[in-house]
């Protein structure tokens, strides 16, 4: 029988189980997924937590990557044997799973299934951000708050392949030179440096259009106060804690701000979302002008012990957990 992690009550690492489960035959519109390796993301600690509340029990893991084994009614443009991918469909941390086939993309022979489990959700997210969100025009200088994360690398490297130059936050002296290696201009370590003085001093007092912050609640005032004019504020994710109530007039005093707090499903919702999405990524992975750094892994068994590094900040890039 297959494994997965499975969560009976939310809670710290320990609620994460490692257990034999029954799979069963794909439905009308699924396919059963053989994975080959499951993503690590921050959202999978707001599911285990409770934060973002889930029925329970439930497998955590938005992001995968294997060989479809079995094809349900229905299901058309997917055989066995197709290598597939997704970021979103909850249930990852499994050796098998069942999804809905709208929700997987096929990938291209230059991807391994590690390199799709370490990326779809964190670069499908950047491409979100970067594309649609707010459009990043060449020229601009654009601040990303916790640069040497998953999603972090990849906007930086994605915004400098725009023309961007980009100001990034880090929690040390490696992750800087890391984010510096993937197109990060000023990686400011804003666990001792104060980020709001550096942002000013870097763009001449101009400060930035937009703010991609995933920190959340740490950061949150002091990235309103990085932005320009009629900047955009791009609060998407939480990090550090989920970001206070606050007075909107707080908006118009800093600069009659705008505020987004965007989330991948809302902007791939239709199949041609996705998709544009997902090749958007995997073209500019394949031109090498992107690179996935995958810089931790973990059995799938241990993923507490990756969630415990996850959050207490020891992790950069994207992190894997084999099967
Ligand atoms: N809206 C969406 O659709 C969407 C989709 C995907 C991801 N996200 C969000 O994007 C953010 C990044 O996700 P990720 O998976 O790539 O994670 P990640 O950035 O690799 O990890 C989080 C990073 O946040 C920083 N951080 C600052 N304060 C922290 C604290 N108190 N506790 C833990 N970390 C703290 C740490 O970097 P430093 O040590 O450098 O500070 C840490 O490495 C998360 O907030 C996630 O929820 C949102």
């Amino acid at each position: 029988m297959p494994h997965a992690i499975r969560v009976h009550q939310t809670g710290g690492p320990e609620v994460l189980k490692w257990e034999e489960i029954e799979v069963g035959k794909p439905g009308p519109g699924q396919v059963r997924l053989r994975q080959e390796a499951a993503g690590l993301n921050f959202i999978d600690v707001y599911h285990r937590t409770g934060l973002y509340p889930q029925p329970l029990p439930f497998t955590p893991g938005v992001e995968g990557a294997g060989v479809v084994v079995a094809v349900g009614d229905g299901v058309k443009g997917l055989k066995e044997d197709d290598r597939v991918a997704y970021g979103g469909p909850i249930g990852g941390y499994a050796e098998d799973r069942l999804i809905d086939a709208d929700r997987l993309v096929k990938l291209p022979d230059t991807i391994s299934s590690e390199q799709a489990a370490a990326m779809m959700l964190q670069g499908m997210t950047a491409q979100m951000l970067l594309r649609s969100v707010h459009r990043v025009q060449a020229g601009e200088t654009i601040l990303v708050q916790a640069a040497a994360g998953g999603v972090g690398l990849i906007l930086c490297q994605w915004a400098k392949e725009l023309g961007a130059t980009v100001i990034g936050t880090v929690g040390s002296d490696e992750k800087a030179e890391l984010a510096r290696a993937h197109g990060c201009d000023y990686p400011i370590v804003y666990t001792r440096q104060d980020f709001v003085a550096e942002v000013a001093r870097i763009t001449d007092g101009n400060k930035v259009p937009v703010v991609y912050d995933g920190v959340g609640k740490d950061t949150f005032m002091k990235s309103l106060d990085c932005l320009a004019r009629r900047g955009m504020m791009v609060s998407y994710g939480n990090a550090s804690g989920p970001v206070e109530p606050f007075p909107t007039t707080i908006l118009a005093q800093k600069g009659s701000l705008f505020l987004t707090r965007p989330t991948l499903y809302d902007y791939a919702i239709t199949r041609a979302e996705l998709e544009t999405s997902a090749n958007e990524l995997f073209d500019i992975v394949a031109s090498g002008k992107v690179k996935v750094e995958i810089k931790q892994r973990f059995a799938l068994k241990d993923a507490a012990e990756a969630h415990r590094a996850l959050e207490a900040r020891k992790t950069s890039g994207s992190t894997v957990l084999t099967i």
